[in-house]
């Protein structure tokens, strides 16, 4: 089977095509046949191998998978033999490690079924960012209906989907973004835009039960500023901690407003 490769860390652009066998499903698994792989902001450091702190996770000097990729969406062209949640022909969408190439095992477990009306292209672009912003907003801010939630980096991949998110539980969502974004930001349902060039989010006075940073780097004292007394501060990370500081990931539940707040992540 073909599949794009490197296995050397460096810049996206020296991924080539390469021959590779085609995988065999363990028992729990699913072999796809890839229609559509995603990229995220996770492939990137994946394949440059920065920040430096995910290289013992990702191989020391070199990629331990040569083939990059995470997301995926496909059809089933095998299931191991304990699998009875997917059989061949079905259409799926998930995560599999090294989806840049014609087919790709993964857990059965990390696959759900597409929904028909979702292109291909269109489902592979959902899983790292949206489960991000699901994590993020159900189970870590475990946001309800009526909440104030401002998301901010919300034109970008998680963001996006934060701001639909958190219209769907309820809330009334402010989102932050650049002025090219204003009008997307606002077709996928939020009330009020703040436009990161033109205004500070932390200067108008109003304050939300949840702010969801995904990519804005503002600092915690900027950030606490516009939370409420007992709200939630959810960061998904950002990309400007240089090559060696990883970005920073996290969430401190009901309590990151306290003075004594002890969150290792403050910036
Ligand atoms: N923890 C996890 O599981 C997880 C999962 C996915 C991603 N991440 C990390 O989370 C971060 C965001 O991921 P992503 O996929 O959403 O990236 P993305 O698509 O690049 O979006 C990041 C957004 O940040 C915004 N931004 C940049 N500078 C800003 C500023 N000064 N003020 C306000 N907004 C600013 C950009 O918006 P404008 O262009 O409008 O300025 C951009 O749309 C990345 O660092 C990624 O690696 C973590």
């Amino acid at each position: 089977m073909k599949a794009m490769a490197s296995r050397a860390y460096g810049d996206p652009s020296q991924l080539r095509r390469i021959e590779l066998d085609r995988p065999t499903p363990g028992p729990g698994d699913v072999l796809v046949r890839v229609h559509a792989a995603g990229v995220d902001q996770g492939v990137w450091h994946l394949v440059t191998g920065l920040p430096y702190p995910i290289r013992p996770v990702s191989g020391l000097r070199r990629p331990k998978n040569p083939v990059p990729g995470l997301d995926v969406a496909g059809v089933v062209e095998a299931v191991g033999a304990d699998v009875t949640a997917s059989r061949p022909g079905d259409e799926v969408f998930g995560t599999a490690a090294g989806s840049f190439a014609e087919y790709v095992v993964t857990p059965a477990a990390k696959l759900a079924r597409k929904p028909a009306r979702l292109s291909f292209a269109a489902a592979a672009a959902v899983p790292t960012s949206a489960f991000a912003a699901l994590q993020g907003l159900r189970d870590k801010a475990r946001v309800k209906d009526g909440d104030r939630v401002l998301v901010i980096g919300a034109g970008g991949g998680v963001g996006s989907y934060g701001v639909q998110l958190a219209r769907a539980f309820g809330a009334e969502v402010t989102g932050v973004c650049s002025t090219a974004k204003v009008g997307l930001v606002r077709s996928l349902g939020a009330t009020d835009v703040v436009d990161h060039i033109r205004e500070d989010f932390a200067a108008g006075g109003r304050r939300y039960d949840v702010v969801l940073d995904c990519g804005g780097h503002a600092s915690l004292a900027r950030l606490r500023r516009v939370l409420e007394p007992r709200g939630t501060l959810v960061i998904i990370g950002s990309e400007y901690g240089g090559r060696w500081l990883a970005a920073q990931t996290g969430s401190c539940g009901r309590c990151c407003c306290r003075r004594s707040c002890p969150s290792a992540w403050a910036r």
